[in-house]
């Protein structure tokens, strides 16, 4: 058992409480909003059911939670801390800089950014930046297993492999970005989507709802068994992704060369927020959450069993 620091609990920070309450981790919480406290508690007993569908360690209780009024507290004994404030480099470099100076020098400190750089991040801590990384979630962070841990140079290399261990330890599925990059891998995949969804809705070419079905009950399908690539392998028959690529690949080319390359003016976005309102017309969002929530657990509980999926 570790004491885990959970710096910020709004959307992220509390998911994180949760499932390190789950693992049987304390939990040292701080945030300076005034209700963050109750709706902490209140988000972890709403995700406890589906920790426990997960699976809860032996020692696992919701009580060992514990707010405290600052950050200098709440990493005053940590072992590791995971920030979540929000993402605005003047709030996180005073963050940090706090954190730094006043966690026990081998706490591994890691970020939830979506897009800060390592580097950026280091910067901001003068005492220890070498254990200083970027542990990126998916929301709902409690049951998406992919964090990616983002070091650099000046991150000691015990830092990587403790951060992937301590991830692992909580029933997730870190990867290793081996290059610092703005919006690491996962958000850079997705920004590739959006950018020609965006295009394809500016362009008239496609509905908000048609891009939703395309992907969802589409290539989505197979992306959430197996990713892109592997699946573009199995695509080629005996030939494999060699094949594929030689058969397919020109054409490709020539999709990609004619990907769109959009703004988000305010127009586009009217469109977009219409869109969506539009497709989920009558649709109550709790409910809806709630049902893509238990879907998720039950395809997470089958990927679980699986064999041979990497
Ligand atoms: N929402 C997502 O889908 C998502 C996914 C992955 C990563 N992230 C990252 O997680 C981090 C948090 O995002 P979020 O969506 O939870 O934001 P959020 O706005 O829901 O939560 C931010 C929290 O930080 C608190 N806060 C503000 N100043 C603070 C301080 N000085 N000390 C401690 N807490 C402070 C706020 O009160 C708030 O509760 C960001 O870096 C974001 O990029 C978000």
């Amino acid at each position: 058992m570790s004491r885990i620091a959970v710096i910020g609990t709004g959307v992220i920070g509390r998911s994180w409480a949760a499932l390190f309450l789950a693992h049987g981790h304390d939990v040292v919480a701080t945030d300076p909003h005034p209700e963050a406290e109750g709706a902490t508690r209140d988000a972890v007993d709403a995700a406890w059911p589906a920790l426990e569908r997960l699976g809860l360690h032996e020692t696992a209780d919701r009580g060992r939670l514990v707010f405290v009024p600052t950050v200098a507290e709440a990493v005053a004994e940590a072992t590791f801390v995971q920030e979540n404030g929000p993402e605005d480099p003047d709030l996180k470099r005073a963050l940090l800089a706090t954190i730094d100076r006043e966690s026990p020098q081998q706490a591994i400190i890691a970020s939830s950014s979506s897009g800060i750089t390592p580097s950026l991040l280091q910067a901001m801590c003068e005492h220890h930046p070498e254990r200083v990384v970027v542990g990126h979630p998916f929301n709902p962070a409690h049951l998406i297993p992919l964090v990616e841990v983002v070091g650099n140079d000046r991150t000691a290399p015990w830092v990587i492999e403790q951060a992937l261990d301590f991830y692992r330890s909580v029933g997730k599925k870190p990867i290793h970005v081996r290059r610092e990059l703005p919006g690491h891998i996962a958000n850079r995949l997705q920004a590739a989507l959006w950018q020609e969804a965006y295009s394809l809705v500016a362009s008239g070419a496609a509905t908000v709802a048609d891009i939703d079905t395309a992907i969802a009950h589409g290539p989505g399908l197979r992306w959430a068994v197996l990713g892109p690539l592997a699946n573009q392998h199995l695509s080629g028959g005996d030939g494999g992704l060699r094949h594929v690529l030689n058969h397919l690949g020109p054409a490709a080319e020539t999709w990609m060369d004619d990907l769109g390359d959009v703004r988000l003016t305010p127009p586009l976005i009217d469109a977009l927020v219409d869109g969506v309102d539009e497709e989920l017309a009558g649709r109550d969002l709790g409910h809806l959450i709630q049902e893509r929530d238990d879907l998720l657990l039950a395809l997470l509980a089958h990927k679980s069993s699986a064999t041979v999926l990497p």
